[in-house]
């Protein structure tokens, strides 16, 4: 890993063995982007890749040179209105009404390591030697607003991490009304644009189309990053698959609104950005003051989308989640939200936990409606004090009755909401979002408390503390049910009005600091009626996040698929419940909703008191696998073999670090009878480990089930012969691979 500076060229060459970052600062003295890609080779001059020549209807910088228009000019943070007319990265508003910048170089350092983001997640390095980090300072003479780009290369992997720092070095306030994280301009747009997306109880769906000249973005502007979009992007060339082929990979670090957008030109260039929405985003900096935007993470690799996705799992997992639980593999978990919802008492919460203890479970999560008055939607939330009527003993002695089952106790809250029917509220009615003379929305009976406001994250953080010193608290559920409407905070004037949005999510994660920092031990666990704030920003703080709301094993294919694109499975919470399902009314077999459920942090969310006999001894079974192979299934390498967007049957795997384990989930939707011969060609073995398959006890050799493959076809052709199981709609297995040592 280096970062070379070229004094003669002016050039910078940011370099692993896996990539290349070019950029130079340019005649006018704004910053050129080179090259990003593969690595290659450091030499002294790259600056004839800045392609330009004189095109009609252009206007230009110089008069001596009638090529030199930024209009045609790959950039690293454009402005708009001094000759380009593409979408800007940078914005900036003056007390005269203008919004032309000209931010030119200034300075730069080469640091080592990577300075942290205060107040933001980012990702973070250990040691000074894992990481060099490029700022450069660029300054607009007029206005004295100095712009720091910062870009982080790593020692290994093909991520770059990029962030932007303001400083207002005048006299005078300006307002940012668009600061990107990132902007990268790209010389062709041959790429397939390939999103996230989808809505509640249907997040992460792949969603692909080719890049046209225009606009295309992402984003949201709910003040959570959304079920709707993930910020998240691939762009990948047309021939590109999960296996090989070139893919960039964009990835936001951010849980509040958020824009990614593509911008092809007239000549088929292209311009990516990826930060704050711009929409709902205006922040005003007083003459001294200073403006951090969040990080984004961009990717490179030949090696297919799942070579782009292991770059972003390890990053995510090793360098953006932190604390006690980051590697530990995490404890099976009972919830009982999908077995009781609100119409529990402290006996019928000991009866689930005791079945669950006596199946091998480890942990018991109690979810909403232990709190205030909530016997239902409409009261409680804002008042974190336990219901005694359900909860005779409280919270602490709720939890030292799991405890003495051999348990872990979990607990549930909800603390950016306020219910009009709370103590909390009737006593601080001004301390929610809301706009002055208007009505106020609510969403599932509740509305948002004012997170901008110090005064209301730290009474929130109080009570939520003094629950968890009092009792024996190892796992907490952070949920956030609705999204923001009338979004106006009383607190502050109307020129700041446009930061509400920002520092509500700012407010947000100094709660989550404050809680991890005072209880590094908990395991925190993101959830926004599931998937709806599913993003690395959270991961940063809570490891592990509620995927979805949908827990039917068959739409969980499709969720767990497409968020595994960025996000590891050591972060993506997945349960059993029960059947019918709650979401989608489907019947699927027990071992086909635990096998789904398994690549994930595996958990139960039923009661199972409910069951047979016959399929406890399923679930001891299920609970034994998982605790045997846990590590490999949450932070192996992942690979997704299968599509399930693209057929009727899905496949993914995960191998050991040491390669001598491998787990390969098969999924078929629907039965068929008579159906064709089928293979998975396996990924990540050591071709000449010989794997013992454990589902027929037949010996391979991993060269034989990389390039031959695993058989899947089922044993008969619709017959069924005497004493095997027929096969049904929604069949699964788990095939596990372990080295032969004998
Ligand atoms: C939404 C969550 O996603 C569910 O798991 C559950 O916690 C409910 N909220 C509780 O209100």
């Amino acid at each position: 890993m280096r970062i070379a500076f070229h004094e003669t060229s002016k050039t910078f060459h940011l370099y692993n063995e896996a990539i290349s970052y070019i950029v130079t600062i340019m005649r006018n003295g704004h910053l050129g982007q080179v090259y990003f890609g593969k690595r290659i080779r450091d030499r002294e001059d790259f600056t004839y890749f800045m392609e330009t020549c004189e095109r009609p209807m252009t206007s230009y910088i110089y008069e001596d040179d009638r090529t030199f228009s930024l209009e045609h000019m790959r950039q690293e943070y454009p402005v708009f209105g001094t000759t380009d007319y593409r979408q800007p990265a940078v914005e900036v508003r003056q007390e005269n009404g203008s919004r032309l910048s000209d931010f030119q170089y200034e300075n730069h350092e080469i640091l080592k390591g990577k300075p942290k983001l205060s107040g933001l997640p980012a990702t973070y390095v250990e040691s000074e030697e894992e990481a060099l980090t490029l700022r450069v300072a660029l300054k607009d003479g007029l206005t004295e607003v100095r712009v720091e780009l910062f870009y982080t290369i790593f020692a290994e992997g093909g991520a770059l991490a990029r962030s932007v720092r303001f400083y207002n070095d005048g006299g005078q306030p300006v307002w940012l009304e668009r600061a990107m994280s990132l902007s990268l301009d790209l010389p062709d747009c041959d790429y397939v644009w390939q999103q996230l997306c989808g809505r509640w109880a249907g997040e992460c769906q792949v969603r692909s189309r080719a890049l046209t000249q225009g606009v295309q973005a992402i984003g949201s502007m709910r003040g959570n990053s959304s079920h709707e979009h993930n910020p998240f992007l691939a762009l990948k060339r047309s021939h590109t698959d999960e296996r090989q082929g070139e893919v960039i990979g964009f990835s936001f670090i951010y849980s509040g609104n958020f824009r990614i957008q593509a911008e092809v030109d007239a000549h088929d260039t292209l311009r990516v950005m990826a930060g704050i929405n711009p929409e709902t985003f205006s922040w005003k900096l007083d003459a001294g003051e200073s403006f951090q935007t969040p990080e984004a993470v961009v990717a490179y690799t030949d090696q297919g989308l799942n070579g782009m996705s292991q770059i972003f799992h390890k990053l995510y997992q090793k360098r953006l989640a932190r604390g006690y639980w980051r590697d530990r593999p995490r404890p099976i978990l009972i919830n009982n939200w999908e077995a009781t919802y609100f119409d529990f008492t402290e006996e019928r919460l000991l009866e689930i936990a005791a079945k669950a203890k006596e199946c091998g479970v480890e942990l018991f999560v109690l979810d909403d409606g232990w709190f205030g008055k909530r016997n239902g939607e409409k009261a409680g939330l804002g008042d974190w004090t336990a219901n005694r009527d359900r909860l005779p003993h409280g919270i602490a002695g709720l939890a030292q009755r799991v405890e003495a089952l051999g348990m872990k106790f979990g607990l549930w809250f909800e603390p950016e909401m306020v219910n009009k029917d709370s103590d909390f509220y009737r006593e601080r009615p001004d301390w929610i979002l809301a706009t002055p003379g208007r009505s106020q929305s609510h969403g599932r009976f509740q509305y948002v408390l004012d997170f901008s406001r110090k005064e209301v994250v730290d009474a929130i953080y109080e009570q939520m503390a003094k629950i968890l010193r009092e009792a024996k608290v190892s796992y907490t559920k952070w949920d956030m049910n609705r999204s923001i409407t009338e979004c106006y905070s009383g607190a502050w004037p109307a020129d700041r009005q446009g930061e509400i949005y920002h520092r509500y999510i700012l407010g947000v994660y100094e709660l989550y600091e404050r809680l991890t920092t005072e209880f590094p031990e908990i395991l925190f666990e993101s959830c926004a009626s599931g998937g709806g704030r599913f993003d690395p920003g959270m991961l940063y703080y809570a490891p592990q996040g509620w995927t979805s709301d949908n827990s039917d094993a068959v739409e969980r294919l499709k969720i767990q698929y497409g968020a595994s694109m960025c996000y590891p499975i050591s972060s993506m919470g997945a349960h059993v419940s029960v059947t019918p399902n709650h979401q989608v009314f489907r019947n699927t077999p027990l071992h086909t909703r635990a096998n789904v459920a398994c690549f994930g942090t595996f958990g139960y969310e039923l009661d199972l008191n409910k069951l047979t006999q016959e399929e406890i001894q399923e679930v001891k079974e299920q609970i034994d696998f998982m605790k045997k192979y846990r590590g490999v299934l949450q932070f192996g390498k992942f690979y997704r073999l299968q599509s399930p967007f693209e057929g009727n049957e899905a496949a993914w795997m995960a191998v050991s670090d040491d390669q001598k384990t491998a787990l390969v989930g098969w999924y078929r939707v629907l039965n068929c009878v008579n159906g064709r011969y089928t293979r998975l060609r396996l990924e990540g073995l050591n071709p000449s480990f010989c794997y013992k398959n454990a589902r027929n006890g037949m010996r391979h050799y991993g060269d034989e089930l990389m390039y031959a493959g695993l058989i899947t076809s089922d044993e008969t052709a619709g017959q069924i012969p005497a004493g095997v199981e027929p096969y049904t709609d929604f069949e699964s297995r788990i095939y596990v691979l372990e080295v032969d040592e004998s």
